[in-house]
């Protein structure tokens, strides 16, 4: 009887532990007043630590320019949402706030542009269970996000940017040092602008898999 129960304490004791033992990551975001950068899960490309709860937030205090984020790479099916302020010191003291929306890798948003001085990107994820996007079964896995941003004047045209759809999720899109050009860097065995081509399509050499002269992609 008494072992019976000293089992039952044990078990007990295990279930908590493996319900609590992993921490939250929080030891991510921060304050960005750089004209730009980059953003990114840590780790990217390898799996983020989970739980995890991160802020990064963006600082523009310059009334005649805006805050651009381009979704380069985003490989999540959502938890990032995105929202403005007019005065933003913390979560629980900030001022003005406007909802922007929630990125996920089906809004195939390339671009979003913020015109308060304070934008804030929340990525709250619980376990990576059914979060993030598999490719194809045979490609390497990609975990996270790494996009970019930039703080430019209001009048100033958004880029032609790519992001994860536009390398028809079979590479990165990935900006130049300057920001100034994206283009898209095909995982390997794939190949074209937007990574159209790989193993099963490859016009070029005669390979087509849609018939009745379709065009492969
Ligand atoms: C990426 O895709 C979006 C939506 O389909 C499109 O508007 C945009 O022009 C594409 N960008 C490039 C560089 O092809
Ligand atoms: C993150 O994005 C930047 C800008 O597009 C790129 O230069 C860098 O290589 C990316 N990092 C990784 C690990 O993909």
């Amino acid at each position: 009887m008494k072992s019976a129960l000293l089992l039952l304490k044990i078990i007990f004791v295990l279930l908590i532990i493996s319900d609590y033992g992993s921490a939250l990551y929080t030891n991510c975001g921060g304050l960005l007043e750089a004209e730009k950068g980059n953003i990114q899960t840590p780790n990217f490309p390898s799996p983020f630590p989970t739980p995890i709860n991160c802020a990064w937030v963006i600082h523009n205090p310059h009334p005649e320019k805006k805050i651009i984020l381009y979704f380069t790479q985003y490989f999540l099916k959502n938890s990032f949402h995105l929202s403005e302020y007019d005065e933003y010191i913390s979560e629980h003291d900030n001022k003005g706030i406007k909802y922007l929306g929630e990125m996920n890798y089906i809004n195939q948003f390339s671009s979003m542009a913020a015109y308060k001085p304070y934008l804030v990107i929340r990525f709250k994820v619980r376990d990576m269970g059914n979060m993030h996007l598999r490719v194809e079964e045979f490609l390497k896995d990609v975990y996270g996000f790494n996009i970019t941003y930039e703080v430019v004047n209001k009048e100033q045209n958004i880029k032609e940017a790519c992001s994860a759809h536009n390398c028809s999720f079979l590479g990165h899109c990935v900006a130049n040092s300057i920001f100034s050009d994206y283009k898209c860097q095909c995982f390997p065995t794939f190949f074209g602008d937007y990574c159209q081509y790989g193993p099963f399509c490859d016009p070029s050499n005669g390979k087509n898999m849609c018939q009745n002269d379709g065009q492969c992609r």
